[in-house]
C-alpha cells in the first residue's frame, strides 16, 4: 500500500486500486505551499471531523475527481447543503462497504464544528479492512479506554495517530494507544502545522516508540512510502 502525505492530517491511500484521501487542509497549510491540490488523485474523500484544518479542501478535489466524500451524517448533510450529494454518511459503530474495502466509523474524543460554525456531529476516526492491510485512522482525539476494543476486534496493521499535543494526544498518549490498539507500525499526525503543535524532539518521539518496540513512522511533506 502505498502513502503519500499532504501535510498535517492529510494522507492518500492506494488502498484496493483506488486513492483514498483523508483530512484535506493544503491551500491553507504554509508548509504544504508546495503540494498543488489539483495534481491529488482522490475516489473518496474520507474526513474525520468538521474543522477546518481537515476540511478545508475537501470539496474543491471531491469536485475536481467526482470523489465520493465519507464523513458522519452531518458533515455529509452539510456538503449536501453546498449542493454536492456525491457523500455516504456514517455514523459511530456503522461501517459501509466500498468497492475498495470495507470502513468502520469509531469514536474519536475531540470536538467538531464546521468552519461556517455549522454542527459538524461527533468527531470520529476511520477503521479500514479488505484484502489490504487492516488501517486506523484516528483523526484528531484524546487517548481513550475504548481504543482497546479496536485493538480487540480490529487489530489494525498499520494507524495514523496524532502526536503534536494540545489540541489531541501527544507522544506519551500516542503510545498508550498504540499499545491499546494493538499496532506496532505508527504514522504520526498532526504535528507542526501550527505553533502550538510544534514538535521540538521528533528524534525523541521516534525513540520513546523504538523503546516500546514500535515503529513511528514520519513522513515529509509530499513523501510517498510503501508498506
Ligand atoms: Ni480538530
Ligand atoms: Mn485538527
Amino acid at each position: 500500500m502505498e502513502i503519500t502525505f499532504y501535510g498535517h492530517a492529510c494522507f492518500a491511500l492506494k488502498y484496493g486500486g483506488k486513492n483514498i484521501l483523508f483530512d484535506p487542509f493544503i491551500s491553507g497549510n504554509p508548509l504544504a505551499s508546495g503540494i498543488n491540490i489539483d495534481e491529488i488523485k482522490a475516489d473518496y474523500v474520507l474526513l474525520s471531523h468538521g474543522h477546518q484544518d481537515h476540511v478545508l479542501d475537501a470539496l474543491t478535489i471531491a469536485k475536481k475527481n467526482d470523489a465520493t466524500i465519507v464523513s458522519n451524517f452531518e458533515i455529509t448533510s452539510w456538503y449536501g447543503t453546498k449542493g454536492y450529494e456525491k457523500c455516504q454518511p456514517l455514523n459511530q459503530g456503522g461501517k459501509w462497504k466500498f468497492d475498495f474495502g470495507t470502513v468502520k466509523y469509531v469514536n474519536a474524543i475531540h470536538s467538531s464544528t464546521l468552519p461556517d460554525g455549522s454542527n459538524g456531529g461527533n468527531p470520529g476516526g476511520f477503521i479500514l479492512s479488505g484484502d489490504e492491510k487492516t488501517v486506523y485512522f484516528a483523526g484528531d482525539t484524546a487517548l481513550f479506554m475504548d481504543m482497546q476494543l479496536i485493538g480487540r476486534y480490529n487489530r489494525p496493521d498499520l494507524a495514523f495517530l496524532p502526536i503534536g499535543d494540545c489540541f489531541t494526544m501527544g507522544v506519551e498518549d500516542a503510545i498508550i494507544a498504540s499499545d491499546f490498539i494493538e499496532c506496532n507500525e505508527i504514522i504520526g499526525m498532526h504535528f507542526d502545522t501550527f505553533p502550538y503543535i510544534a514538535m521540538s524532539d521528533k528524534d525523541g518521539a521516534v525513540d520513546a516508540f523504538k523503546a516500546k518496540g514500535k515503529n513511528l513512522h514520519l513522513f515529509e511533506i509530499g513523501e510517498s512510502k510503501t508498506f
